[in-house]
């Protein structure tokens, strides 16, 4: 456990890098992630680097003890870079290169951009990858931020008919596997096939979710580039990427798969505001951010990671990004510190150290004010380097690894299947996805998230949200685990390429759970179906309400499965086989969390509901609790003598940890 902070030595006077250097030392932190977007800076004209201002920054950090987190700074190619090379910019939906003018104008099918990339990045792991004060790398930054994974570029044309090529090896494959006969839109070769944009009403979803497919690859091969030459120059640097939150539009199992360190960037108030949550759900969660947020993606970004998971931007005060900005509530900054070691993070690192007074960010906080005096993020941070040494001097296994007994699988490709494909306008897969993990850890449960090709063996509960694309051995892989699964509704209902199953859904899950979804519905927002407990009729014996989606299921043989809840209408809304239970709708919260439970008791998991404003994660010997709520929290079955931070009174904003048993 430890704490970074993000510094741009470009950006202030070189008078100012060795009290900068002191004082982050003073107040506790250990690491500093410098130079993602000084590229104009190291190489002000072609070919001709300036490393020496660089050199300067990277030993007045060293020399006070700092080890540094060295980026490479391909988010930001300089104008000359551009000039050369137009073909870098990414063309947009609309046909038009988006321009040079603020940051990420690249496309990642470019191959100028890709050389340029190899040369840049080359020359700055060769003079930093042995620097004693180097100690971790960062590939470029937050791949595909502003809507830049997908472009429609006559390079990135080119490069997805040979990534065509080589998936469908013939193109009469490929008219099969996409049903081109409708509409008349079969190819005779690769080399007819464009990007699926412009079309006169929805191009072919088959095409779009290939396109998406491949868009993803490209971002994987490119930072695979950047790794390959870090790990060529700087044996033994561990390499990071900063991931965003929720950020869902390339797979980042596969990025994360050649990196040594997934890292995220946290902004839990700028979150909910740009999310889908509604109006008063922001209201009430304003200044803390939502109790669950933060923690989705720590536990979604620990399963990627080999080496424990960091974040590497930690929203210290009001950012500026969001439709409106407010700023923490006091105690904020520390709990989401808090809440990120308790899941299991190797390093929290503020964005960044001081507030810059110009471009486009002036208005986003810093630990630090512009005039540099230490701002609250400041002193918040300063009092969790404190406590990290408390924790640490108490137990001697606070770094442990996170083990939780419930898994949540969570896909990518989902999220790209049911944004193409919707048949309901909100059926949003993170969404979902994240109300399942949500209901999960208002019992109390620690949650590992996990990909569809994860190993299930040692969870005793799994939560399949929404899945509409299962791998053929996914069954079989939950059904050895010996665990209880939950699946959600579409679960099983298209092929890898796009196509109502054979079977009808679920597909190939039909083997452990005899069903077969024989029609779907989808609902207005503002429409809800009661859902009635198993055996009742009466309409006020509802249990809770089904929300934007109907799956109407049939059993494939007599007595298939049992009924556990029933929609009004008699249709099955609930049912299980063996371990196996199928949810035909997307229940309201507490509908959700009441099934969770059963299931969880079912699998000898014990729960502790929560409700909805504190929040237990467990860590080594240690568990951790957090108060989101505007009332303190009591303790009852905890002993004084037990804790290492914090009371058995927890106030509003405040983190307890102490001694398991
Ligand atoms: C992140 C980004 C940083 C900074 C920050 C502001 O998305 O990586 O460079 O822009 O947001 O909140």
């Amino acid at each position: 456990m430890r704490l970074g902070v993000c510094y741009y030595p470009e950006h202030w006077p070189e008078s100012m890098w060795e009290d900068d250097a002191r004082r982050m030392k003073a107040l506790g932190i250990e690491q500093v992630r410098i130079a993602e977007f000084a590229w104009s800076r190291i190489e002000p004209t072609p070919g001709e680097y300036d490393w020496a201002w660089l050199d300067r920054a990277v030993e007045v950090l060293g020399a006070a003890g700092l080890q540094v987190v060295m980026c490479t700074p391909t988010a930001t190619p300089p104008k000359w870079l551009i000039d050369r090379h137009p073909d870098i910019l990414p063309i947009g939906a609309d046909g038009r290169p988006r321009a040079f003018g603020s940051r990420r104008h690249y496309d990642f099918s470019s191959p100028s951009y890709f050389a340029a990339s190899q040369k840049i990045c080359t020359a700055i792991a060769e003079r930093y990858g042995k620097h004693p004060a180097v100690a971790y790398w960062q590939t470029d930054n937050e791949f595909g931020c502003h809507h830049t994974v997908v472009s429609y570029s006559p390079a990135a044309v080119a490069r997805f008919r040979e990534w065509l090529r080589a998936r469908y090896k013939t193109v009469d494959a490929l008219n099969r596997a996409w049903g081109t006969v409708f509409w008349s839109m079969e190819y005779r070769s690769f080399d007819e096939i464009d990007a699926p944009v412009a079309t006169v009403t929805e191009a072919h979803p088959s095409h779009r979710l290939d396109y998406r497919r491949f868009a993803s690859d490209e971002v994987a091969r490119y930072n695979r580039m950047q790794v390959e030459i870090i790990r060529a120059h700087s044996p033994g640097r561990p390499v990071a990427h900063n991931f965003m939150q929720l950020f869902t539009e390339f797979d980042h199992y596969k990025v994360a798969a050649d990196l040594d360190v997934a890292t995220w960037d946290s902004y839990p108030l700028g979150a909910l505001e740009e999310q889908w949550f509604a109006p008063e759900v922001k209201a009430r969660w304003l200044r803390s951010g939502h109790p669950d947020f933060a923690s989705f993606n720590h536990d979604v970004y620990r399963g990627m990671s080999k080496l424990p998971f960091w974040v590497m931007e930690q929203q210290p005060g009001p950012v500026n990004w969001a439709m409106w900005n407010p700023a923490p509530l006091p105690g904020m900054v520390r709990l989401w510190s808090w809440e990120a070691f308790a899941h299991g993070a190797g390093c929290v690192s503020y964005f960044r150290w001081r507030q810059a007074p110009f471009a486009q960010e002036q208005m986003h906080a810093g630990l630090n004010t512009p005039d540099n005096r230490l701002d609250v993020g400041g002193s918040e941070a300063e009092q969790v380097a404190k406590n990290i040494r408390t924790v640490l001097a108490a137990n001697a296994d606070a770094n442990a690894a996170v083990r939780s007994k419930v898994a949540l699988v969570y896909d990518y490709e989902a999220k790209w299947l049911f944004e193409i494909h919707p048949q309901g306008a909100d059926f949003h897969y993170p969404r979902f996805a994240f109300e399942y993990y949500s209901a999960l850890r208002a019992l109390g449960l620690d949650v590992d998230v996990v990909p569809v090709d994860a190993s299930f063996d040692g969870y005793s509960m799994i939560v399949v949200p929404p899945l509409p694309m299962v791998p053929a051995d996914f069954a079989a892989r939950l059904a050895s685990s010996g665990a209880q699964v939950v699946f959600g509704p579409r679960t099983g209902s298209k092929t890898q390429d796009l196509q109502i199953p054979a079977n009808l859904p679920p597909g190939p899950l039909a083997d452990v759970l005899p069903l077969r979804v024989w029609r779907v519905e989808s609902m207005r927002p503002n429409v809800t179906e009661p859902v009635l407990g198993a055996g009742t009729q009466e309409p006020d014996a509802a249990i809770g309400h089904a929300r934007h989606w109907r799956d109407l299921i049939e059993s494939r043989d007599a007595h298939a499965f049992d009924v556990l809840a029933r929609f009004a209408d008699g249709h099955p809304a609930c049912v299980r086989s063996g371990a196996f239970h199928y949810f035909a709708s997307l229940f309201d919260d507490s509908l959700t969390v009441r099934l969770f439970a059963q299931i969880a008791q079912r699998a000898g998991i014990q729960t502790h509901p929560l409700g909805e404003s504190v929040r237990i994660s467990r860590r080594g010997a240690l568990t951790y609790v957090f108060n989101y709520g505007d009332t303190a929290h009591t303790l009852t079955d905890v002993a004084e003598d037990r804790f290492v931070i914090g009371s058995s009174t927890v106030p509003p904003q405040g983190v307890a940890v102490y001694r398991s048993n």
